[in-house]
């Protein structure tokens, strides 16, 4: 497909999933080597788990803390970051919990699913912290209970905020270009359909079909940074490694 130009869009949204930051070396949730395929969720990535077994669940997301800490934004991210400096409209949807985006100098990313480098508890009046470490202090410094990872897990509603910002620049949006999301986790998998019933132009970057990949008119079958490379040219400084 030939380069496209961002000048000739008024408000660009990219949404991103896991598939993008699978080129910075952090595993997918679904398919082979998935995060998913190898922990059940049940046991590890849902309240009802951390209230049975709190220290268990901390091990498990201090594991993945610690992976993400030691990775490097892909060329892809930096990619985006780049679009975003030179186009201030551009609006930037993750449900990637890693921070990679920011990492990489994209700034406002809207989190859908939380954020790993921060804890929450639900006692009032305690503060939401924002981790430097890899490691956090486990406990609630207001009320002495277990504090959890600020993520969203099974079950668990979505922050409000942020999934109305999510809808609000979709609702704005007349192009939206989707990176390395399998599109089948709700209400995220939502904002690609409400992208296209408004006629904004949808790119889907995806090496695989996904289940909902009917909602663009454009589909990129290859990875995230090689896509950008072909798609935004201008913008590849990243050079031509992986990732
Ligand atoms: P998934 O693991 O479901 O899907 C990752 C997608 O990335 C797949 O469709 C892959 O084909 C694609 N992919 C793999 N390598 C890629 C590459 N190099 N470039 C582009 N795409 C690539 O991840 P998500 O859709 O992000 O939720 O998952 C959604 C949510 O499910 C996550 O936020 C997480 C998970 O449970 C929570 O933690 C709440």
């Amino acid at each position: 497909m030939n380069p496209l130009e961002l000048d000739d869009y008024q408000h660009i949204v990219f949404f991103t999933g896991a598939g993008l930051s699978a080129e910075a070396g952090i595993p997918t949730y679904r398919g082979a080597g998935g995060t998913w395929a190898k922990y059940d969720y049940r046991a590890y990535a849902c309240q009802r788990a951390f209230d049975g077994d709190p220290a268990k669940v901390w091990d498990f997301h201090d594991e993945r803390r610690l992976r993400m800490a030691s990775a490097e934004p892909a060329a892809a991210h930096r990619m985006i970051a780049a679009a975003q400096a030179t186009h201030p409209s551009v609006a930037i949807i993750t449900q990637n919990i890693d921070g990679l985006h920011q990492r990489a100098g994209a700034h406002h990313v809207i989190e859908l699913h939380g954020s790993i480098w921060r804890v929450r508890c639900r006692c009032p009046g305690a503060p939401q912290v924002n981790l430097e470490a890899p490691i956090a202090e486990r406990l609630c410094p207001t009320c002495g209970v277990w504090r959890r990872p600020d993520i969203v897990w099974f079950e668990d509603p979505l922050q409000p905020a942020p999934i109305q910002q999510g809808i609000d620049a979709i609702a704005a949006c007349d192009l939206l270009i989707s990176i390395g999301t399998s599109g089948v986790v709700y209400p995220a998998a939502e904002l690609p359909r409400a992208a296209a019933q408004r006629g904004a132009r949808c790119i889907e970057i995806n090496p695989e079909p996904t289940a909902v990949s009917e909602w663009y008119d454009t589909h990129l079958r290859t990875g995230a940074s090689d896509a950008l490379r072909s798609l935004l040219p201008d913008l590849a400084t990243g050079g031509t490694t992986p990732g």
